[in-house]
């Protein structure tokens, strides 16, 4: 790669950001099309979001992607936010045109493309996700727009499904009738009843976590999804049943691939970017 007085600079906000995997495959992608373009890391402290995010107009950054624990706040710092931003509340994406800067989710569209590996066809299907959070609203969006029947929504905190049940009804019609929210603890009453099941809780990072129900009643006719990076808990039972399964890698490739169109304009090449991380 030959850097020079044009090299357009493309990031990643986030704290921490050490473990991120963004530079592997964006870098790559670059690379691989002969962009002339480098994407790094940069660790961005809560206290310094606004500055950072303005200092793109003043470094002439051409995007970013925000990450934790940025993806909430970012969205007070910027010029526009496009559509699905203003649902989800949560933005991953900026791009900066000539000092005006526009915040996206991709990680809604990045999970929907993922588990299309898996269920090429989601319409219709009964979904159980589990978490309330900044991740689930992106995944609930994305399982709305591709018009899944039903919603089992659990959460710890049972209100927070609520909150976002009654927020999500200013966006999509009949929402109260699909989405139902549910205790931790009925996960195990519903779970017969769902051909999908997503974690998106950081349960089961630690292998200690107590599992989030009983993992034995799996069905092997369900596709099971957990958002963490690697073969949790749910996902070994999930694979011991014969259940279709998947890590939190192909969510992760997929955002960052509809990312790196936004900025570029150019078809992502995805296979390039997921062996770059050996997937
Ligand atoms: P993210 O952006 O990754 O979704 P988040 O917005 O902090 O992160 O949301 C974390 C989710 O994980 C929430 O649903 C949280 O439940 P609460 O709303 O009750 O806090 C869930 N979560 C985190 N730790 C958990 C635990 N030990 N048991 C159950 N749920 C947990």
């Amino acid at each position: 790669m030959i850097l020079d007085g044009q090299t357009k600079v493309y990031g990643i906000f986030g704290y921490p950001v050490k473990h991120s995997k963004s530079p592997t495959f964006q870098t790559a992608a670059f690379l691989y099309l002969g962009i002339n373009a480098v994407y790094v890391p940069f660790e961005v402290n809560p206290d310094d979001l606004e500055k950072a995010v303005e200092s793109l107009k003043v470094l002439k950054i051409a995007g970013v992607n925000i990450t934790i624990p940025h993806k909430e706040n970012v969205i007070n710092y910027v010029n526009e936010l496009s559509e699905e931003v203003k649902v989800i509340k949560a933005a991953n994406t900026i791009k900066n045109v000539d000092g005006y800067l526009i915040a996206y989710n991709t990680d809604w569209i990045g999970f929907i493309e993922g588990l299309k590996e898996l269920e090429p066809n989601l319409e219709g299907k009964k979904v159980l996700v589990i978490g309330a959070g900044g991740s689930s609203r992106a995944i609930i969006y994305g399982l709305l727009k591709e018009n899944v029947d039903k919603i089992y929504l659990a959460n710890r905190t049972l209100q927070r499904a609520e909150k976002l049940i009654q927020e999500y009804k200013e966006y999509f019609r009949i929402v109260d009738k699909i989405i139902t929210p549910i205790s931790l603890q009925d996960i195990e009453t519903f779970l017969s009843d769902v051909d999908i099941i997503v974690n998106t809780t950081s349960v089961g990072l630690n292998n200690e976590d107590f599992p989030l129900f009983d993992y034995n009643i799996l069905k092997e006719s369900q596709t099971v999804v957990d958002i963490i990076y690697k073969e949790t808990k749910l996902l070994k039972a999930a694979k011991e049943k014969g259940c279709k399964y998947q890590n939190g890698f192909p969510m992760l490739i997929y955002q960052g691939a509809k990312s790196f169109e936004i900025w570029t304009g150019q078809k992502a090449p995805v296979e390039v970017m997921k062996k770059s991380l050996g997937l």
